[in-house]
């Protein structure tokens, strides 16, 4: 069985965006592959946190991914598997400063941190993110990797990293991973349909999966419908979002509906707004109280994902033990 692996930051929320761009498929992906989940708190390092707030945000994904239908025997956090560590000091190694300067997404953090006058938080382990982001792949042998385009960058340089390995060592040991581009609904921000729903701008601009539901209700009945720019006869970004929303949730019988309604000209956008809130609600109820239940049983929860971690680790291990025999590093006998 081909087999996968993908990883999420501990950012807080989990919103729309994520879950119809990523977790929702990751879930599906888990009838047909073997499958390993990290929720890479690492990598949330290399931007300003605060240790509590981490450690609470760490769990909190944890416990939204089980509540999506990640099964716990997937599921793993990497800090509980130090070996990623340990594997991308190796592969670091193997790394060049150069290729690490081209990776867009550290020259659009470094960038960001410098403009707020922050340069001394571009960080060398900022810098490198990706590598570490390879071991998570290498250390598994993963065969695909679903990933966003935007990390097609990365992915590329895991393959890169695992080849010069390879090539290194003298032995096809590593796999080159491939990236799994599934495709999966774009959702825009709610308060500006220019952009993509992102935590980063703001509070209005993401739809808390696990949110309140008036609040959604009240955020979807505030959503931007005519930004005024958009070409006559064309529709505009903030209404294409919402009939993209029913589409994601997979009501297609009010998106159809109320798109017969859009084509004769006669749609009202407090009926495609209301049909919006009481999709995503239905959608959110459930996922709502699977996560009370896990809630409820928290002690039990947090055990579950610490023993699935200590199971995948051994995985790792195995990986690092041979890595150091490949790498002319010592083993502990
Ligand atoms: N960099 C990824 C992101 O920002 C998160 C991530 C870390 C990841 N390690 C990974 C994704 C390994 C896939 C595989 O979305």
């Amino acid at each position: 069985m081909k087999n996968i692996l993908s990883g999420i930051q501990p950012t807080g929320d989990l919103h729309l965006g994520n879950y119809f761009g990523a977790v929702q498929n990751w879930v599906r992906l888990q009838d047909a592959y073997e499958c390993r989940f990290g929720v890479v708190d690492y990598h949330s390092m290399t931007m300003p946190y605060k240790a509590e707030q981490l450690r609470e945000n760490t769990w909190k994904m944890a416990f939204y991914l089980l509540a999506c239908g990640i099964k716990p025997e997937n599921l793993f956090v990497q800090s509980l598997v130090p070996e990623h560590v340990e594997l991308a000091w190796v592969l670091g190694c193997l790394t060049s400063y150069g290729e690490l300067t081209r990776m867009t997404q550290f020259k659009d953090k470094s960038d960001q941190l410098r403009e707020t006058d922050k340069e001394s938080l571009v960080s060398a382990g900022l810098f490198l993110y990706p590598v570490l982001q390879a071991a998570d792949i290498l250390i598994y042998h993963a065969d695909y990797v679903p990933v966003g385009k935007d990390q097609e960058q990365h992915l590329e340089l895991s393959r890169n990293i695992a080849q010069r390995f390879n090539y290194q060592f003298g032995k096809e040991y590593f796999v080159h991973p491939e990236p799994l581009f599934t495709e999966t609904p774009k959702i825009l921000s709610p308060a500006d349909p220019n952009k993509k729903m992102s935590k980063s701008l703001g509070e209005k601009h993401y739809i808390n999966l696990f949110g309140d539901e008036d609040r959604v209700r009240k955020q979807i009945k505030s959503a931007v419908t005519d930004t005024g720019d958009t070409p006559s006869g064309e529709m505009s970004p903030g209404v294409k979002n919402l009939f993209e929303l029913l589409r994601a949730c997979n009501n297609l019988a009010a998106h159809d509906a109320l798109m017969g309604d859009y084509q004769a000209g006669a749609l009202k956008y407090s009926d495609l707004k209301e049909a919006v809130a009481d999709t995503i609600v239905s959608l959110i109820h459930p996922l709502r109280e699977r996560l009370a239940e896990l809630n409820a049983d928290k002690r039990n929860v947090k055990a579950q994902i610490q023993d699935s971690s200590v199971e995948i680790r051994k995985r790792a291990q195995q990986t690092m033990r041979e890595v150091r025999e490949l790498t002319g590093l010592l083993n502990l006998k």
